[in-house]
């Protein structure tokens, strides 16, 4: 978190400060930039699945943040699109509460002038971004920098000369993204205990205004997985993907039983040898996901996300992606009719990807 002293001086300093100029030149903090979209039907934006009494599920309180990647290694910088994608969040989505927005980074904002730089920046867009300057404190106030260490896990060579990993040249930033959303971060201190997280990219963008806080909308419909695309993770990304997933729910009949009711669909040939090898993998792509931890740190989920932990190459060598981990965790855990909707309502783009498909927004009730 910004030390409080440095927070109050920002906020109440003019806006002269240093330039400083943010390299655009480092990896791309988010998991899909590389993948073709593929839009499938939403099977969840209808939201038809019972739905809790609204009343009742209104009152429970509950906790949330927003989560940001800023960088995975000590010494790199955020791009530079943050600062939009922060200032739309702030000003396009009507917050009930101004739930905290956690920067995890590798170091780079231990230092107080660091923060007070991406402060001073992040002030300046919103003056871009015409945001009202209550709008702007509130957004600079939910700022908290959390340091994340990022270790390459033993037994994996950090020579890339002779070892040549997936996508070597964003090694091992990427990777390291990778391995944290699809499993690390469900039992991270601060965001273990929350209630709700919701994860963008730092070229994330909600556009236009939206008719809802995406929090509430989970709370009142008792949801515990939104996202907002489906899309495809490419075969040289997803190399032993199918069977492992394929071998695991062979092994646990319940798993398999889950994902049959939620009709999930196998890559062909599941039966033979080398199954799924170079076949892409499905998942929940444009680095947006509402997420409610409690569902993924149950003993059955936690059981598999270990196994799939307990061969780090999968990560640090064939570059598995955190969207069709995601994805296939949810059809194997959760009830996708009940628990999962596809936030259509948001007008979103993410690294140049606007056409994602749209559905009306219904304001929520307001209960409380
Ligand atoms: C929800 O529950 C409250 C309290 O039990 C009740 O008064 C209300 O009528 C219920 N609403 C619906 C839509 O069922
Ligand atoms: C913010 O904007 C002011 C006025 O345009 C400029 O002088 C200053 O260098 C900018 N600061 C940063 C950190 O971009
Ligand atoms: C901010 O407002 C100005 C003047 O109304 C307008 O020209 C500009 O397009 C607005 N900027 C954004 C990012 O909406
Ligand atoms: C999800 O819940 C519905 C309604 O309770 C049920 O019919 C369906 O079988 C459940 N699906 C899974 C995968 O458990």
């Amino acid at each position: 978190m910004a030390s409080n002293a440095a927070k109050r001086s920002i906020i109440g300093a003019a806006m002269f400060c240093t330039l400083w100029l943010i390299s655009a030149s480092g990896p791309p903090m988010s998991s899909l930039g590389f993948t073709t979209f593929a839009p499938q039907k939403s099977s969840g934006s209808s939201s038809l699945g019972p739905q809790m009494n609204s009343t009742v599920a209104a009152l429970i309180p509950y906790t949330a943040a927003v989560v940001y990647m800023l960088t995975t290694l000590p010494q790199s910088r955020p791009k530079e699109t943050i600062f939009r994608s922060l200032s739309l969040l702030q000003t396009n989505v009507p917050w009930r509460h101004q739930w905290p927005v956690l920067l995890f980074h590798a170091g780079l904002y231990d230092s107080g002038d660091n923060q007070m730089t991406f402060l001073h920046t992040l002030r300046n867009y919103t003056v871009e971004y015409n945001l009202s300057s209550e709008a702007t404190e509130a957004l600079l106030e939910r700022i908290e920098f959390v340091y994340l260490q990022h270790d390459v896990p033993e037994g994996i060579p950090h020579n890339t000369k002779e070892y040549k990993p997936v996508w070597r040249e964003f090694w091992p930033s990427y990777h390291h993204m990778c391995a944290f959303f699809s499993h690390k971060i469900f039992h991270h201190p601060r965001v273990r205990d929350l209630t709700y997280y919701f994860r963008l990219g730092d070229d994330s963008y909600i556009r236009k205004p939206a008719c809802f806080d995406p929090f509430e909308y989970m709370h009142i419909n008792d949801k515990s997985f939104a996202f907002r695309v489906q899309d495809m993770d490419q075969g040289s990304v997803t190399a032993g993907m199918w069977s492992f997933v394929s071998d695991y729910a062979q092994r646990y009949p319940e798993v398999e039983n889950r994902l049959r009711s939620n009709r999930w669909s196998w890559a062909p040939n599941r039966l033979l040898p080398g199954y799924g090898t170079d076949v892409g993998f499905p998942g929940y792509g444009g680095d947006f996901e509402i997420v409610r931890p409690a569902r993924f740190q149950t003993p059955e989920v936690t059981a598999f996300l270990e196994e799939l932990a307990s061969e780090p190459e999968r990560f640090y060598y064939s570059r598995w992606g955190d969207a069709p981990l995601r994805r296939a965790t949810v059809y194997m855990f959760l009830n996708v009719t009940e628990e999962v909707h596809q936030m259509c309502e948001f007008e979103y783009a993410s690294e140049g990807t606007t056409n994602y498909p749209l559905c009306e927004c219904a304001p929520l009730p307001r209960l409380t």
